[in-house]
């Protein structure tokens, strides 16, 4: 897509630099002593983590492996181990591949080019672009999620900045605004904008060095960009859900396993069959008359990966024989005052509907 915008990269530029002398970050650990090695590694515990987690992390893991030389030759369970509590742990298996490629290949001198960096495992175009502008002076551009609220909202570009076309007009921004002279300092800058000032909700614009020309700012976008993922059409699921009740008018729940949807919380007895319960839907002693079944009106109950439709039926019939035998799976859930366990979403709206019309 080509850029049809005034970018006047110097003057985007100097905003940027005068707000950060004043109040950008300057002590985090990797700034003292910015080695590539020192960058590489902070970079990569940022990935998805934030700097207050990191610097422990970042702090044990210099002290135990000062070069890459050091981390090359460490077993991958230390390098875990030194990782633990940091989650996704591809990213110190990468790590420790690239120390060695570092360490055999180009004998302990990491590459001082971007597409160098980019082709060792775990350093992705933006990460390259950190390393060689952080700690080698190289004028690369850098696109994280911080840059994309930054350029999405400074020039007003909608649609969500992970599809391909809008991604790439963001890198072709980015290059353009990225400056030759202080291109460290821009890259920091950029970062701490984005993580302390155009924050994802609620943006502090009213501090914002580049407020005053920001058309996501002058035309009140910034709860709409950056623009979020289009949802997918999810599948759809349905189900029955019993409405069982006793002569004092409880409603019969069952508890769900620990594991999958609903765990350990309390729903309703589901089956397939509208006219007749499956035994095992049942809890052991508890039996049904012949009594009416009604359907209630249906309702959707939506998770990440697909909606739920549900069809409550409400038995006429009061269950006989109310003792509860197995009464870790199953409670006589009164409607007349709350009890403290967890209820499923939709289970809750159902009994909140039923305390509402039919006691
Ligand atoms: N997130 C990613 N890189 C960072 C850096 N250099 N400083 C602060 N936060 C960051």
């Amino acid at each position: 897509m080509a850029v049809n915008l005034k970018l006047e990269p110097d003057h985007f530029v100097s905003q940027v630099l005068d707000w950060f002398d004043q109040y950008g970050r300057h002590d985090l650990p990797w700034q003292e002593n910015p080695t590539p090695y020192r960058v590489w590694v902070s970079e990569i515990m940022l990935q998805q983590t934030q700097v207050s987690t990191v610097i422990p992390y970042f702090q044990r893991f210099m002290d135990r492996f000062p070069a890459v030389g050091d981390l090359a030759a460490a077993d991958t369970d230390q390098v875990l181990h030194l990782w633990t509590g940091l989650g996704y742990y591809a990213r110190a298996r990468n790590l420790h591949k690239a120390a060695k490629i570092v360490s055999t290949n180009y004998r302990g001198q990491f590459p001082n080019s971007v597409d160098e960096l980019e082709a060792l495992p775990g350093i992705g175009r933006s990460t390259a672009g950190a390393i060689a502008s952080l700690a080698m002076n190289i004028q690369a551009p850098i696109l994280d999620g911080n840059v994309k609220r930054v350029l999405t909202r400074y020039y007003a570009i909608s649609g969500w900045p992970e599809k391909t076309t809008v991604k790439n007009q963001l890198w072709e921004i980015a290059e353009q605004l990225t400056p030759a002279r202080r291109v460290a300092h821009y890259t920091q800058a950029m970062m701490d904008l984005g993580a302390t000032v155009c924050l994802r909700s609620k943006p502090l614009c009213q501090h914002c060095p580049l407020a005053a020309d920001c058309q996501g700012f002058k035309q009140q976008l910034t709860a709409e960009i950056p623009g979020k993922k289009p949802r997918k059409t999810l599948p759809v699921k349905s189900t029955r859900m019993h409405i069982i009740r006793n002569s004092q008018g409880d409603v019969l729940l069952q508890k769900r396993p620990p594991q999958g949807i609903w765990g350990s919380l309390y729903s309703l007895p589901e089956g397939e069959m509208a006219s007749k319960l499956p035994a095992d839907a049942l809890p052991a002693g508890i039996e049904l008359g012949q009594g009416k079944i009604r359907p209630l009106a249906p309702l959707r109950h939506t998770f990440s990966h697909y909606h739920l439709d549900i069809e409550p039926m409400a038995h006429e019939t009061i269950a006989r024989n109310h003792a509860l035998a197995d009464s870790d799976r199953w409670l006589w859930y009164p409607l007349d005052h709350s009890i403290e366990v967890g209820l499923a979403a939709p289970v809750k709206k159902l009994l909140g509907k039923l305390t509402g019309s039919n006691q």
